[in-house]
């Protein structure tokens, strides 16, 4: 028997500032009537199985503030995934993370409620050309970014996250480093170092995100002139002149630290419109300006499919590894955890 059911007021109350993008991402309270009985029976369902759910800041907000246990970045949802004893993990979000969470967590089932699988970084490299590039760059140290498959991850050296990537490079004791697959990752790490007058050789792939790909100096310069006062937050996803030229520059949780942290009041965000509603349901007072760009990848799950793989799950929805590639590409989690200091 679930503990306490949620009314469709309370989810409104919680909703109503949300504001920015298509009429899809705005709530009244008639359409949190409409959405309640499909949250309480998630609800429901998810203590019966003990199940958890852990979803993306990206993720739309009827989910985030319905149904989830553990929302943030993928960092921050890798160590959530270690740290629940529930036996079912439903991982909102994209099949990468919950891969990684199947990875530290092979005794648990992990599902994903995402319709369409993938996400453009992932895509862009596959575990042969990872090998390829190994004979390529002898002597390297192979870094990939989170954003990869099981298969990628498991030839690689160490894995990082756009939270700790800075840091992780530093820490590794060598100077030659290959990154992937971000290309825009890889410039903004490079510049990083140059900048820091760190001796680092780094060499990158030329995979990107497609959301933060759109994003370009031209935007920042418009708010710049209608808004002098906005602080400029963009994802490390984005172009290094769009990331030289911003206020912060972090992963989706470090964005919102940063503002919860700042008595700045406007801020132009370049990142996934997820983000962006979350800010104005936590953040009422704060103004956003500017637009945001949606992910299809994480725009695909929905309460419905959520409903769905708790009740009835396929094979396709569940996260299934060998265990030879999992205890591979584990070693490069385990390096990032290591490195993480
Ligand atoms: P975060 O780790 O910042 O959440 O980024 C994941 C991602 O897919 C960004 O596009
Ligand atoms: Fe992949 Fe970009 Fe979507 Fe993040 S926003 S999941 S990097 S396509």
């Amino acid at each position: 028997m679930i503990r306490t059911l949620m009314t469709a007021q309370q989810l409104y109350e919680k909703l109503k500032d949300i504001k920015l993008g298509a009429s899809v991402c705005q709530y009244s309270l008639k359409k949190c009537e409409e959405l309640i009985p499909l949250i309480n029976e998630i609800n429901e369902l998810k203590e019966e199985q003990n199940a958890v759910i852990l979803t993306h800041s990206y993720i739309s907000p009827e989910i985030i503030y319905g149904v989830s246990d553990f929302v943030g970045d993928s960092y921050k949802l890798s160590k959530d995934a270690l740290t629940t004893s529930a036996q079912t993990i439903v991982f909102v979000a994209v099949r990468f993370m919950g891969e990684t969470a199947k990875i530290l967590n092979p005794e648990k089932e992990v599902l994903i409620p995402a319709t369409l699988d993938g996400c453009t970084l992932a895509d862009s490299i596959n575990a042969a050309q990872v090998r390829a590039l190994r004979k390529e760059y002898p002597g390297y140290t192979f870094v990939c970014y989170i954003n990869t498959t099981a298969q990628v991850k498991a030839e690689c050296d160490v894995c990082v996250t756009s939270s700790n990537v800075y840091t992780i490079v530093a820490n590794i004791p060598n100077d030659k480093i290959y990154f992937l697959p971000d290309k825009y990752m890889g410039e903004n790490l490079r510049n990083h170092f140059k900048r820091r007058g760190l001796n680092k050789d780094i060499q990158y792939y030329n995979g990107v995100c497609y959301v933060h790909e759109e994003y370009t100096i031209e935007d920042i310069l418009k708010i710049r002139l209608e808004y002098p006062d906005a602080k400029i937050v963009s994802h490390p996803e984005c172009n290094s002149t769009v990331v030289d030229n911003s206020d912060f520059v972090g992963s989706t949780e470090q964005m919102l630290k940063f503002i919860r942290g700042t008595k700045a009041q406007e801020f132009l965000m370049l990142t996934e419109c997820g983000l962006s509603s979350r800010l104005q349901a936590e953040f009422p007072d704060k103004k956003l300006v500017g637009s945001c760009t949606m992910c299809k990848y994480m725009k695909s799950n929905t309460l419905e499919n959520i409903l769905r793989v708790l009740k009835n799950p396929t094979d396709a929805d569940r996260v299934v590894l060998g265990e030879g590639i999992r205890l591979r590409a584990l070693k490069s989690i385990e390096a990032m955890f290591f490195y993480n200091k």
